[in-house]
């Protein structure tokens, strides 16, 4: 028996009411994860609607259909997979589609998988163990620039070439196997915060797990591709909790003619919840609506009058 997911959904109440979500629609859930937002999904749409959820987490997938059997659609997959998702079950669009980036607290708190700095299993970080190279594989072979960049540009470390100095140095008497060698490693390079808000190993750990799992690039990927797959009037839903997501999402939706930004700011979770959940309190949540043809079509006749 596969045990129950301790992830707390973020904003849930918010994404719903934004969204819009009602009885009958089709809602994808692109990252299922402990499956909270879509539990939410789920008592709104009713029995007279659908949900996809999909996740490139194996374990989260078959936890997933332990708890909900039949009533979630739900594929292990990566969200920008979605076109050929909704392919195969002949759907041409849907109604609203949330992607809740980064990791859960099921996969922190898994101590085989490396996300959690304390963890004495093996520095892997990725979210499907079958697909592509483990965080170690990247520490173990990338030379000393390579290695740098990629702290410096995934995890924004300004310490990056002090941290990437000491892995090559360590990883010539043995290779750094654990997530806690490289936490401890990491912390002797960089001060700690003043106010220690964030542990002085988050951006190396981030940079790493956005390495190992091709994460900006899946996001870009998706941004191009997701909106081809909204109904119009249909909305798509983003929590971004890094910055260099946020950006992403931000640009992309701002630049995309079949979109129109809902949010002119992104919405943040109340002190209250930040208070309840510690997990929420760096969240960004995005949200864009497709435009029909039409409305495209006189944007774009609107524009030309104008000049
Ligand atoms: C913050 S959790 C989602 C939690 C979920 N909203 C809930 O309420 O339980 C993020 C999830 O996204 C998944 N994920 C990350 N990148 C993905 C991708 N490219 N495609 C699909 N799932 C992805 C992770 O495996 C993780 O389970």
């Amino acid at each position: 028996m596969t045990e129950q997911s301790i992830h707390v959904p973020i904003l849930t109440a918010e994404i719903m009411d934004l969204l819009g979500v009602r009885a009958g629609q089709v809602i994808v859930d692109g990252t299922f994860g402990g499956g909270g937002h879509a539990a939410a999904f789920l008592a709104r749409v009713g029995p007279a609607g659908r949900l996809i959820g999909v996740d490139r987490d194996p374990q989260a997938i078959s936890r997933g259909r332990e708890k909900f059997g039949d009533r979630i659609d739900l594929e292990c997959a990566s969200y920008a997979d979605l076109p050929s998702i909704l392919r195969e079950r002949s759907l041409a669009g849907v109604d609203s589609i949330l992607l809740d980036l980064g990791l859960s607290s099921d996969q922190l708190a898994d101590h085989e998988r490396g996300f959690s700095y304390l963890a004495d299993g093996p520095l892997d970080l990725r979210f499907n163990p079958t697909e592509g190279r483990p965080a170690s594989w990247y520490l173990q072979h990338l030379d000393e620039k390579a290695l740098a960049d990629l702290i410096y540009h995934f995890g924004e470390e300004r310490y990056s070439r002090v941290i990437a100095r000491r892995i090559c140095e360590r990883r010539r008497a043995a290779p750094i196997a654990t997530a806690a060698e490289l936490c401890e490693l990491v912390s002797r390079c960089v001060p700690r915060s003043r106010n220690h808000s964030i542990h002085p190993a988050t951006r190396t750990f981030q940079a790493l797990r956005i390495a190992a799992n091709d994460e900006l690039e899946n996001l870009r990927q998706a941004l191009e591709q997701l909106p081809d797959c909204l109904l119009p009037g249909g909305r798509l839903a983003i929590i971004s909790f890094h910055s260099l997501e946020d950006r992403i999402v931000k640009h992309a939706f701002r630049n995309d003619p079949r979109l129109r930004v809902l949010t002119k700011k992104p919405v943040v979770p109340s002190d209250e919840e930040i208070a309840r959940n510690p997990r929420s309190r760096s969240a960004k949540l995005r949200i864009a609506e497709r435009v029909s043809e039409d409305d495209r079509g006189v944007g774009r006749h609107a524009r030309r009058e104008r000049n």
